[in-house]
């Protein structure tokens, strides 16, 4: 797939890695074009891109800025109708240990209402950057888990698809109102991993309970 990451910071650099990795076509963008460079340079087969256009002819566009800077970006790199864009973002306080809005809205709705080409999916939220640079895997046969959420099937397919190709578990969120359970759940892992001091090698998941002997 031909993939625009928007954003080449943390989450930004572990994406063009593991993307480059699955194969993908990767041109990533930021405000700083020597930032893009830098992450396209350390991941041969990525390409820099400037920001203004920088989602035209992506299959899916992947949004690694700040919520603050999410719809701004968006509208530089000029979303194409219907296009797939993974909004992976959090509404974080300055303090990284809240978040700015919830309950009834989420990022990923005001993101979609803002930017109407979007055909947007909620996900990798939950998932630290360090997770995502070093890969899906987490021994024992187990995998991570990416929440998906969108109103738009196509959207979630090409989601799932890219997700898969780096080895994610996908578990289907439903629609993109769900957005408003899965950014709290960012914000329960960002507590666990810095507040609580448990470390960023690790995400959220469900359980099963195994069937009744
Ligand atoms: N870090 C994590 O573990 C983690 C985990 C899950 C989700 N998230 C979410 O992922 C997002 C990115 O987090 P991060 O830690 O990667 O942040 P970061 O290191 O601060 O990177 C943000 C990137 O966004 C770029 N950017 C900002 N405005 C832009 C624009 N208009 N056009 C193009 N690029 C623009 C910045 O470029 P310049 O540097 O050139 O300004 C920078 O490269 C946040 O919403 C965060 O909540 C983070």
């Amino acid at each position: 797939m031909k993939v625009t990451v928007i954003g080449a910071g943390n989450m930004g650099s572990a994406f063009v890695r593991q993307l480059v990795l699955a194969g993908h076509q990767v041109s990533v963008t930021a405000r700083d074009t020597a930032k893009a460079t830098q992450v396209a340079t350390a991941h041969p087969g990525a390409t820099a891109v400037a920001a203004a256009g920088a989602a035209r002819g992506a299959d899916v566009v992947v949004l690694a800025t700040a919520y603050a800077d999410a719809v701004a970006a968006l509208q530089t790199a000029e979303v194409q109708p219907a296009q797939t864009v993974i909004d992976i973002t959090n509404p974080l306080t300055a303090d990284y240990m809240g978040l700015t809005i919830g309950h009834s809205t989420s990022a990923a709705e005001e993101i979609a209402k803002a930017v109407p080409n979007a055909a947007v999916v909620k996900g990798f939220n939950t998932v630290f950057a360090q997770v995502l640079a070093e890969g899906a895997e987490l021994g024992g046969g187990q995998t991570v888990n990416v929440f998906l959420a969108s109103d738009h099937a196509e959207a979630k397919q090409a989601a799932t698809a890219l997700a898969q190709s780096m080895s994610f578990t996908v578990v289907d969120a439903g629609g993109l109102r769900n957005a408003r359970y899965l950014e709290p759940v960012a914000g329960l892992n960002i507590y666990l991993g810095y507040g609580a001091g448990l470390g960023t090698a690790m995400a959220p998941a469900w359980v099963r309970k195994t069937a009744a002997a």
